[in-house]
């Protein structure tokens, strides 16, 4: 089985069978995570190069794992230290290592759009590992596995993520990867965080956390990225908390417990109580682990498909 594309950019427009493939795959991978020796042969004398423009800590340290568990020979990219800083250009950047012999690039910029320009510079398979607020696949891919594997399928599964949809890849790749996989997404957040429009992609839109909750299976909570508030796109920290914070006092008031997300890094008792971080509920370390399993199910099915 192999996937339609030989990049990952994105989800908006992968279909059904290639989630689930990948979803599949993770799972087999999983397996291998429990064994003492956590590793396989599949990608031997494969070079991927993890190219990281932004800061990481789960998805650098875990595509890392995932390469090394796959027996792939790995090297790491941060811009700070690089030629970058004294002006390099992407493509110049990408082409240079390249020309070191590299199959796979997986990649993580702020702009968005980087991965979709590398696959035109490089002729090495293309991982998205979060671009701009355009996409990042393979965090919706694990949120999905952690979903599946807690309710035993996505389709009509009530998911709700909570928080600025707009500047959100997170929350756009799982509405695409969702809503194709048949579950029922919903976003919640102020009107000034919520894109217009998003309707039209089959989302149902709150600005009540109180209804909300009544309402879903699951939320995924978002973080609040702290620097938009200087951009007046929500008044207060404490002002945001209080309306679309996720609290046990909120989450109590649902007929039956809520299964709690969040893709890192989490501001603890802003977005999210720390009790519920760390609550019954929470499968935020399920997903963590997931994360490598996904990882290596995404270079598996790319790096032996050439
Ligand atoms: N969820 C996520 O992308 O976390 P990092 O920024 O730490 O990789």
């Amino acid at each position: 089985m192999k996937l339609q594309s030989r990049h990952l950019l994105g989800l908006e427009g992968v279909p059904e069978q290639d989630i689930t493939l990948i979803l599949d795959t993770a799972a087999s991978f999983k397996e291998v995570l429990e064994r003492p020796i956590k590793k396989v042969p599949p990608l031997q004398g494969k070079t991927i190069v993890n190219l990281f423009f932004e800061s990481s800590t789960r998805t650098r340290i875990s595509f890392e794992l995932a390469e090394r568990r796959l027996s792939a020979d790995v090297v790491n990219f941060t811009a700070q230290g690089s030629s970058v800083s004294k002006g390099e250009t992407l493509k110049d950047t990408a082409r240079n290592i390249e020309a070191m012999k590299i199959d796979m690039v997986v990649v993580r910029h702020a702009a968005s759009g980087a991965p979709h320009f590398l696959t035109h510079v490089v002729k090495a398979n293309v991982i998205n590992a979060g671009d701009g607020a355009h996409e990042h696949p393979t965090q919706a891919l694990l949120d999905m596995m952690t979903l599946r594997e807690k309710f035993g399928k996505l389709e009509g599964l009530r998911v709700c993520i909570v928080g600025d949809i707009t500047h959100s890849r997170v929350a756009r790749s799982n509405i695409y990867g969702l809503m194709t996989m048949g579950a029922k997404v919903s976003v919640c957040g102020p009107a000034t965080l919520i894109p217009k429009n998003i309707e039209e992609l089959g989302v149902r839109v709150y600005h009540n956390l109180e209804k909300v909750v009544t309402e879903v299976d699951a939320l995924n909570v978002l973080r609040i990225q702290l620097e938009r508030q200087k951009s007046g796109l929500f008044p207060s920290l404490r002002e945001y908390r209080r309306f679309f914070g996720v609290t046990k006092e909120k989450v109590d008031r649902a007929p039956k417990p809520i299964t709690i997300m969040h893709p890192g890094p989490i501001n603890r008792d802003v977005e999210l109580s720390a009790d519920l971080a760390d609550g019954p509920h929470s499968v935020i370390l399920e997903q963590v682990t997931n994360g490598e399993a996904v990882r290596m199910a995404v270079l598996y099915l790319l790096g032996t498909s050439n």
